[in-house]
């Protein structure tokens, strides 16, 4: 097995650099918001009283991220939409925000295409792609970034664009603060993450000791709930295994009468609980009283302190701690994190069977 401590492995591992994109979160949330600071958009968008964010994937997880961050302070309802059909309760005070890294999803463009035929307020947030061009040919406006990477590793950007928009039709609040706590954290936080950061002293190659030869269930309540559902997808992605996640306090409901069966499964999974600042009081006896009754089960439970006290602050530390963990757990595996090559088929295939 890869030592984490060798460098050298991990770099011929990661032949793609991905590890240097976990790296640059800060540094791309920096640029996105030079982008989107001082945006301005008509007033057909500042009217609208909802917002439907189209995406898939590593560009569908930032609006997750953005309607946490806004749940509190946010005066609209903010939904994330990851499928090919427009819902039937859009309607043209609907600001519909089609987040796009390669600019070429079908499920996204699907759903665009319908929203401008349906006279939605629009705004497309890509790389390029038709995306990008229906923007331009629609007169659109249109948030373009250039950061070459997977699209899962330029989160920073899709994430910080999206708040942006938010913002500039009243849906968050002003940002800066916030922003500026979890930037100066991020960057405290992140020699100690980094690959050059021993074993012993640095708490994400911990994690992926922890997680090795087993499935990560990662628990995620409040802001931190679509932070689990992003280290999922990056286990998936990046460390190539299987991962799930669940939320509190729903998993209360359903998932803790599933410890069972088949005979023997509890021991083959890791359950990962996000803590983060803030948690509704009984949420967080939830967190103690379920952790309790899945150690009781024979379940190995690990408690993930995330740090931050804004929302915006706790999801990126959290998404920057999952990254790093998804990136050493990947090396345990020898694995590259970069390649995807069964998406990339399936894609493939649903070109040719179009
Ligand atoms: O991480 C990935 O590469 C995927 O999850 C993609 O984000 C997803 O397939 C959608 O592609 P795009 O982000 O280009 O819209």
């Amino acid at each position: 097995m890869v030592h984490l401590d060798d460098i050298i492995a991990l770099q011929q591992l990661d032949r793609e650099g991905m590890l240097g994109h976990v790296a640059a979160l800060s540094h791309q949330c920096r640029g996105a918001w030079a982008l989107v600071r001082d945006l301005e958009l008509p007033a057909h968008h500042r009217q609208a009283d909802r917002v439907l964010i189209a995406g898939m994937g590593g560009s569908a997880i930032g609006g997750d991220l953005a309607a946490a961050v806004a749940a509190d302070a946010g005066s609209l309802p903010i939904v994330v939409h990851r499928d090919y059909d427009l819902p039937a309760w859009v309607d043209g005070r609907t600001l519909v925000i089609g987040s796009s890294y390669s600019g070429e999803t079908e499920e996204t463009l699907a759903v665009f295409e319908a929203a401008h035929e349906r006279g939605c307020p629009l705004v497309a947030v890509t790389t390029g792609g038709r995306l990008a061009q229906w923007a331009g040919r629609w007169q659109v406006p249109l948030v373009s970034f250039g950061y070459r990477s997977m699209p899962r590793a330029a989160l920073g950007y899709l994430f910080l664009s999206l708040l942006g928009i938010l913002r500039a039709v009243g849906a968050v609040g002003d940002l800066e603060g916030d922003l500026q706590e979890a930037l100066s954290l991020l960057e405290g936080r992140g020699p100690e993450l980094a690959p050059d950061s021993p074993q012993v002293q640095n708490p994400a190659k911990q994690l992926a000791l922890a997680l090795y030869g087993r499935v990560p269930i990662v628990v995620g309540v409040g802001p931190l709930a679509p932070v689990a559902r992003r280290w999922k997808s990056q286990f998936n992605e990046n460390s190539k295994g299987w991962a799930c996640f669940e939320v509190l306090p729903e998993m209360d409901h359903n998932a803790l009468a599933g410890l069972h069966f088949p005979a023997g499964a509890a021991g083959q999974f890791c359950v990962l609980f996000l803590e983060g600042q803030g948690l509704h009081r009984r949420n967080r006896l939830r967190l103690d009283f379920t952790q309790e009754i899945l150690a009781g089960q024979g379940v190995p439970c690990r408690r993930v302190p995330v740090g931050g006290e804004s929302k915006l602050a706790q999801v990126l530390l959290g998404v920057q701690l999952g990254d790093y963990v998804s990136c050493y757990l990947a090396a345990l595996y020898q694995a590259d994190p970069t390649p995807i090559a069964d998406i990339v088929h399936l894609k493939q295939r649903m070109s040719a069977g179009a």
